[in-house]
């Protein structure tokens, strides 16, 4: 196993021990959020989990988690999730496994969040990762044309990409698309945030700000917590 991948494994298995019998817990998607998953299961509480995207919920149910969808439940008690870069205050981005939409869902339904990573994801200023923007398929090349507005808006002088895998463009959970656009620097998260949710076709955005209460990183010495 990767270096990398031992930090989001222990951030994993640390977030797993916040969980107690009775909660109702978030679960994340992409690889550390995996192991979250993996270690939840085998400490086997009684708990009810909301998945952040199908391939979750699938491996959640595989090891004997019980899953109930998004509003069935009462308030979210923890919400445990990967992210692509945490910046200062505990500012994301994600959406890099392409579950943006669903996990901003989870994670403003959730009493309390916690992100997990290994420590490459720890950056000064959010924008080295490209920002998924998750986009209706309708008239998404005149959509992409809007972004690149509110991208200027903002002193961001890129054109975002449409996301493909395999020849075809990448179809979300929810059926939309997603453009990554490789901003370099994001100054203004919070500005920019704005901007895009102004965007008709804009269904959301990779910046998740003011969302994660902790952070729990993977180092070569072991898991540290980060606070806002
Ligand atoms: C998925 C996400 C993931 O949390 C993010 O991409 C990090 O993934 P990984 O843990 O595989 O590095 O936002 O939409």
């Amino acid at each position: 196993m990767s270096d990398a991948e031992a930090q989001k494994r222990a951030a994993g298995e640390a977030a797993a021990r916040l969980v107690e019998s009775g909660m109702v817990v978030g679960l994340g998607t992409g690889s550390t959020a995996a192991w979250f998953v993996k270690a939840l299961g085998a400490r086997g509480l009684d708990i009810t989990c909301v998945a952040t995207s199908t391939a979750t919920a699938q491996l959640a149910a595989g090891l004997g988690l019980t899953i109930a969808e998004l509003g069935d439940t009462g308030e979210i008690d923890l919400t445990v999730d990967g992210a692509d870069e945490i910046g200062p205050g505990l500012s994301l981005i994600k959406g890099g496994g392409g579950a943006l939409l669903r996990e901003k869902l989870v994670w403003e339904a959730s009493r309390r969040c916690v992100v997990i990573a290994d420590a490459a994801k720890t950056v000064t200023t959010l924008g080295r990762f490209p920002l998924p923007i998750e986009v209706v398929a309708f008239g998404h090349k005149i959509t992409a044309l809007r972004i690149c507005d509110a991208l200027s808006e903002c002193d961001i002088g890129v054109a975002p990409r449409l996301r493909m895998r395999d020849g075809q463009p990448v179809r979300t959970d929810g059926g939309n698309l997603i453009y990554d656009a490789a901003c370099g620097r994001i100054e203004e998260p919070a500005a920019l945030a704005s901007s895009l949710k102004s965007v008709t076709g804009v269904v959301e955005h990779g910046l998740f700000l003011d969302l994660a209460e902790q952070a729990l990183i993977g180092g070569a010495s072991g898991v540290i917590t980060l606070d806002p």
